[in-house]
């Protein structure tokens, strides 16, 4: 008996190849147009007079969120004199962001101390002026913030590696820096006490010459008398 329902084999196995042909047919059109002639980035062009295949930005365009419009923020400057205060509130948490960002990206060659003879001095590169000199003493902090942000002489610029904020939190802690070494107990008022420690919440990286040094003993461990076998003597 049958039950008035088609399932011939043949009847569906002539839908799936009309399928199959419509998805090759599309597959065909994806052939013509990944085919179309593009440039590889930066390959070089014929079809402009400059050559570049990558075309700069129409005058004018500004990206999104591009829009560097707070001038001060973003040039350290005032007109075209460099300003002398810092575009936010100096707080402990910018110095310690600034004290990690010099340590990261000025100190290999200015040195932890700012006195200019970091690693890659001591190997040759120009010596740069210590941030000690009466000259940079008394620079002001726009003045920090524009070499970082154009370089200066033989110094490149590091305003792609170091967001705006972050070069103004370098130069308050270049600040810190030219205070410190200049300080003297009569800048402390009486009666107040220095830190020791961080304020709580607070986590500053010890400079790298002297980690491990509050773990080690202040005497040479002695040999002990009968080393144990194959292990460094116990103090
Ligand atoms: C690759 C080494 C190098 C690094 C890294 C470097 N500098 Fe310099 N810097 C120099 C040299 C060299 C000079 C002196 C340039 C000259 O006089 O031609 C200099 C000069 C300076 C000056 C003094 C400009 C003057 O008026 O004499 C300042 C301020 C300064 N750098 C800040 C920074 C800060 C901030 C950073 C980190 C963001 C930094 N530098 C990173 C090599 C470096």
């Amino acid at each position: 008996m049958t039950t008035g329902r088609c399932n011939c084999w043949t009847g569906k196995a002539a839908i799936y190849l009309l399928l199959l042909s419509a998805l090759l047919m599309l597959a065909g059109c994806r052939e013509d147009m990944q085919n179309q002639p593009y440039y590889r980035p930066l390959r070089e062009s014929d079809f402009y007079a400059d050559k570049r295949s990558e075309r700069p930005l129409i005058a004018g365009t500004v990206a999104r969120d591009h829009l560097n419009a707070d001038t001060y923020f973003y040039t350290g400057k005032i007109g075209s004199n460099d300003g002398d205060y810092l575009p936010f509130p100096a707080t402990a948490e910018v110095l310690v962001r600034g004290q990690q960002r010099f340590n990261i990206y000025c100190s290999p060659c200015h040195g932890e101390a700012g006195d200019g003879n970091g690693m890659v001095v001591q190997r040759g590169y120009k010596h740069p002026p210590s941030y000690h000199i009466d000259r940079l003493r008394r620079a002001p902090l726009g003045y920090f913030f524009d070499v970082m942000t154009n370089g200066f002489g033989a110094m490149p610029d590091y305003a792609e590696q170091v967001p705006a904020h972050d070069r103004w939190a370098i130069a308050a802690y270049i600040r810190a820096l030219q205070l410190s070494q200049n300080a003297s107990p009569s800048d402390v008022p009486a009666g107040v006490q220095i830190a020791d420690a961080p304020p709580p919440g607070v986590n500053i990286m010890p400079p790298y010459d002297t980690q491990g040094a509050t773990t080690a003993a202040s005497t040479p461990p002695k040999p002990a008398a009968v080393p144990a076998e194959g292990g460094a003597p116990k103090p």
